[in-house]
């Protein structure tokens, strides 16, 4: 179920108790809304869910969910570490001032550049994906004359109950060290026997906005079997386990996703019973969630342009927006609530399909929501944008990316500035000078 919104006195939407309308008069539109309470709220109910569970833990931030300067800040005021997928993720976090040991490097193709940038910033770990980067890190472990500190990303072959493109730890993944194979056990006793390489912990990430801990738990049984022969084997298992993010929201009042706290239970139970029945060690558990911290923060507010009925009685909106700010209608079919932020005291009257601007058919936010009679002028607040919204956003149709702003306790605070058309040509490298005419 999605939060009730909020509705002042004017029959706007208030958010983090700021008028929506009045906000996107003050930034302009498309904008990005985040309410910081709720990154607050949910960044604090993941670490309540181990509080009473008899393990280390730790909880990551996945920055590729949204990953801006003020945001990095503030996972770092809120105790979070962080995950990092590429060179610019991490750049960002570090002038950030995020401190650079609570940092994990995750991607299945990181560069030679990018692994010496990340070690020699003596990042937490770089979480290593495939033989070739533990060639690569090889080389970085010469340059810098110490061990590097790494986890190994395994997959379990587990699939998981969401759409193929997020869906990670089955066996024909791109990511990771396949269990079946036999590559994980490879990669572990390379790992072990080089002493250019200090193996902190094992990973493996099933997948994404997941409603239940079902896959966690068998992806965890299946690699107990696993890392009992290894114990057996090589005499050793690292102290950190870190199973991934995933954890499912509500895009929808259809959506019934499961709170932390009965999501984290029963995967450290499973650990534990493994460990239990093994005499294993239990580890140290990590999880690095992304969407479950930013996406039901995030808000965007669209103006509505043109309208459209057609021969089928389809009626389509069309914002000022689409697939530039929020990719994952197009990518995943992905589906939104939304309403008219400047009358959301309105019931629904009419059925209508919500477009984007760009020059695609398949450029449509949501297929048939019923709201209020859409005018022109007024406002769209489509709601949950907060993870994977900003972060994919691009420049298709050379639209300019839209802002960012923070709200909390009737303060609004602009954290990434709307771009330009300037920002758009600000790396083309002109034929000739503009300013003379083609003859
Ligand atoms: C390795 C890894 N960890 C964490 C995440 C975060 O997933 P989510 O935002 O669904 O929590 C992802 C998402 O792609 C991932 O690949």
């Amino acid at each position: 179920m999605l939060e009730k919104p909020s509705v002042n006195q004017q029959g706007h939407l208030e958010i983090g108790g700021v008028d929506a309308v009045w906000l996107s008069k003050t930034y302009g539109t498309p904008l990005y809304i985040y309410d910081v309470r709720k990154i607050r709220e949910k960044a604090a109910a993941f670490q309540a869910a181990f509080a009473d569970l008899p393990v280390r833990y730790q909880v990551a931030y996945a920055s590729k969910a949204f990953s801006t300067i003020a945001m990095i800040q503030l996972v770092d005021e809120l105790g979070l570490a962080l995950d990092v997928v590429s060179g610019g993720e991490l750049y960002t976090a570090l002038r950030a001032g995020f401190p650079a040991e609570r940092i994990h490097f995750h991607g299945n193709n990181k560069s030679l550049e990018e692994l010496r940038y990340a070690v020699r910033e003596n990042i937490g770990a770089i979480v290593v994906d495939n033989f070739y980067e533990l060639e690569l890190l090889k080389t970085v472990s010469r340059e810098i004359g110490k061990p590097v500190n790494i986890l190994l990303r395994l997959t379990p072959g587990v699939g998981a109950d969401t759409h193929a493109y997020i869906s990670t730890g089955q066996d024909d993944s791109k990511f990771g060290f396949y269990l079946s194979t036999g590559d994980a056990r490879k990669a572990y006793r390379a790992a072990l026997t080089d002493d250019r390489f200090h193996l902190v912990g094992l990973h493996f990430h099933i997948g994404s906005q997941l409603f239940t801990p079902d896959a966690h738990v068998l992806a965890v049984q299946r690699l107990y079997k696993e890392l009992e022969q290894w114990k057996s084997e090589f005499g050793w298992l690292p102290n950190v386990l870190n199973v991934g993010g995933g954890f499912g929201i509500a895009y929808t009042d259809g959506d019934e996703p499961t709170e932390p706290r009965r999501f984290i239970r029963p995967i450290v139970e499973a650990v534990l019973a493994e460990c239990r029945a093994r005499s294993l060690e239990v580890p140290e558990i990590w999880i690095e969630p992304g969407r479950a911290i930013v996406g039901e923060a995030g808000t965007t507010l669209y103006t509505i342009g043109s309208r459209k009925t057609t021969s089928g009685q389809k009626t389509f909106i069309a914002v000022d927006g689409g697939m530039t700010d929020n990719l994952r209608p197009a990518l995943y079919q992905s589906k939104y609530e939304a309403i008219i932020a400047n009358r959301a005291d309105q019931t629904a009257r009419e059925r209508v399909t919500i477009a984007g601007k760009c020059c695609e058919s398949g450029d449509i936010l949501i297929e048939d929501i019923d709201l209020p009679e859409a005018r022109p002028g007024d406002i769209l607040a489509v709601f949950c944008t907060g993870a994977y919204g900003y972060a994919m956003a691009n420049n298709y149709n050379r639209l300019p990316r839209p802002a960012v702003v923070f709200v909390e306790d009737g303060e609004a605070r602009l954290v990434v500035e709307r771009e330009t058309f300037e920002d758009l040509i600000r790396h083309d490298l002109p034929l000739r000078d503009p300013a003379r005419s083609r003859s």
